[in-house]
């Protein structure tokens, strides 16, 4: 079964990115009472994942990881039921090592046992991360303990996500195919243009290795949190749609602005993150700092992004030619973020503020059977 989860990006919160190491119950039952409240739950958002630092520092007697019991007074089993009460998910996070990063027991040697602890508390959703993994650094051994914790999983029978964290390894889009659901492209996100615009620098030329249930993560969102402009992060989020990225939030929901929210809930760039097609947008041009990247839709649109990584306004163009567009008449054009709709015959383009992206979801008009037909004047 857990081979066709995931068949679009995952989407949900996880509380590293903002929090680190401070996570405790009631931080996440807020945050799954926020997804119901503000929409965000309609909004196709659905994991609830808790990151490092939830457990005890030693296991207990029956070898078991143990809840720390200040920050999960009902342990996870308990917040898991909380969530799933709401129609939500929970997710947990482990370390294909013998500590995580943070310190806390890993799992290597011991997936089996923990993996059934995960799937008897109700865990829908697994971060599996690579610190103190003793390994000599080879492919044969890092694919060996991500597959060891793919089999513990298996064999629960719970669908679990299994998102692989492994940034210390190389190319995982080589290997973690059929491993995992997703794999982390990419060092940590910070949240600062730099590290923005690396990231999306590294992520963009592996489209070829996505698609339904297989996933590149360029990591998490850090809409909101800052230390970014509004333009920014409505490149944050333009960008990982068009990557077909998975979308976990990384900010305090509690707090969040309005802004925040609407970057975070907006229907129609959502929609292209989780177009069922299921393809990751690729690179048509990348000059200059100016990017293009095109993402065909399953209904036959393609959306185009205009991105300007430099630090002036620049024009951004491309013949539609030049994307997967097929030959047209004319092109109609919308305008994601603002709505807008235009028309052009042969040529896709827009003035792009710095650091900004222009997202348009583009339709060919060249069919006469598309145009509704005029209404016959006397006509009974
Ligand atoms: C490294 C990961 O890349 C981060 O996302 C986070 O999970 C930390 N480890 C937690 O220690």
């Amino acid at each position: 079964g857990g081979r066709t989860l995931a068949a679009t990006p995952p989407m949900g919160f996880n509380n590293w990115n903002a929090f680190g190491c401070d996570v405790n119950e009631a931080l996440i039952k807020e945050t799954a009472d926020i997804f119901v409240s503000s929409g965000l739950k309609d909004a196709g958002y659905r994991y609830v994942n808790i990151d490092d630092c939830w457990s005890m520092r030693e296991r207990g007697a029956d070898g078991r990881l143990v809840p720390d019991p200040v920050k999960f007074p009902n342990g996870i089993k308990g917040v898991a039921d909380y969530v799933h009460s709401k129609g939500l998910k929970l997710g947990i996070y482990g370390d294909a090592g013998t500590k995580t990063c943070a310190g806390y027991p890993g799992s290597l040697g011991v997936e089996d046992l923990d993996a059934q602890t995960w799937a008897d508390w109700g865990v829908d959703y697994l971060k599996y991360d690579n610190c103190h993994n003793q390994s000599d650094g080879s492919r044969e051994d890092y694919v060996r303990r991500y597959t060891a914790m793919r089999d513990a999983i298996d064999k629960t029978g719970r669908p679990i996500v299994y998102s692989i964290c492994e940034w210390g390894t190389s190319q995982p889009w080589l290997w973690a195919e059929g491993v995992g659901h997703l794999w982390r492209t990419t060092g940590d996100i910070s949240d600062n243009w730099s590290s923005l615009r690396s990231i999306i620098r590294q992520n963009a030329p592996l489209a070829q290795y996505a698609g339904r249930g297989h996933w590149n993560d360029p990591d998490m969102l850090e809409i909101g949190n800052g230390e970014m402009t509004d333009t920014e992060y409505h490149t944050h989020m333009s960008m990982w749609a068009m990557m077909a990225a998975p979308l976990i939030i990384g900010t305090d929901l509690r707090a969040a602005s309005p802004e925040t929210m609407a970057i975070l809930g907006d229907q129609d760039i959502i929609a292209i993150d989780q177009d069922p097609l299921g393809v990751q947008g690729s690179v048509v041009s990348d000059t200059g700092g100016l990017m293009v990247l095109d993402k065909p839709l399953a209904n036959g649109d393609r959306a185009i992004a205009l991105y300007n990584s430099t630090d002036s306004p620049a024009t951004v163009t491309v013949a539609a030619s030049a994307t997967g567009l097929k030959p047209a008449r004319a092109y109609r054009l919308k305008n994601v973020w603002t709505g807008d709709t235009l028309q052009v015959r042969s040529t896709i383009s827009a003035g792009v503020p710095a650091h900004g992206t222009v997202v348009y979801r583009v339709r060919p008009v060249d069919d006469p059977r598309t145009v509704p037909p005029a209404v016959a004047v006397g006509a009974s």
